[in-house]
């Protein structure tokens, strides 16, 4: 039994291309049921397309309020029998009912360290603030913007030349492993939230100390 997944997109899709690429592992435990784009010309899309996953675009504008829009994201997930939602690259905020109805059950990938840049414009606040390492997080969604219980993040570093583009790039890179590892350990059942921090059966920490700038030089 594989399970169900729904991606939520609204533009390029290359985390969905990564989740498309490792469900075509044959002993991948999961599978997407189904792609929902609230923008209409997604690129993402066309690759759900491609690899012919059933595709809905919901458009956001195309409803009275938040909540009448996410009633109907959760009616075609539901429909679709999605047992885990996946936000790659979605960029709308969730609230409320719809947060409640898929406590535990949806995930985000976000460009940050989190709790550090929240929102938009993360890299380029990233490097004006001087950090020496950014990365990537892959959480459960609560109500409050990009904040959850943290499944798994990737570090990578700043270094100085770098321009917002070229820190999007490396991340971007730890994103397309960190998505699908989230959902393998779901789909696994390995997964529980206590006390909302996220414990993961049989994963193992690393030990490994980074510096950047490297010590020895
Ligand atoms: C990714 O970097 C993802 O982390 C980010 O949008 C990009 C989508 O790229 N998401 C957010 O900023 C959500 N807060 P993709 O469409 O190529 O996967």
């Amino acid at each position: 039994m594989t399970l169900r997944i729904g991606v939520l997109i609204s533009g390029r899709g290359t985390n969905l291309q990564a989740l498309i690429d490792a469900c075509a592992e044959p002993t991948y435990p999961a599978e997407i049921a189904m792609v929902i784009s609230n923008e209409p010309d997604a690129k993402g899309l066309e690759r759900a397309q491609d690899a012919r996953i059933p595709t809905k675009i919901i458009e956001h504008r195309a409803f009275m309020d938040r909540s009448a829009f996410e009633a109907a994201l959760t009616s075609s997930l539901q429909r679709a029998g999605v047992e885990l939602v996946c936000n790659a690259g979605f960029m709308r905020i969730l609230t409320g009912t719809f947060v409640d109805t898929w406590h535990n059950r949806a995930i985000n990938i976000h460009p940050s360290l989190l709790p550090a840049f929240t929102g938009l414009k993360t890299h380029e606040r990233a490097i004006r603030s001087g950090v020496r390492f950014s990365g990537c997080t892959v959480h459960f969604i609560r109500a409050a913007l990009d904040a959850g219980p943290i499944i798994i993040q990737s570090v990578v570093p700043v270094l100085p030349t770098d321009t917002p583009e070229d820190l999007a790039a490396r991340v971007l890179e730890s994103e397309h492993k960190c998505l699908p590892q989230a959902v393998r350990w779901i789909a696994e059942g390995r997964v529980r939230v206590v006390d909302e921090i996220v414990q993961i059966e049989e994963a193992d920490g690393t030990t490994d100390v980074l510096t950047n700038p490297s010590i020895a030089s």
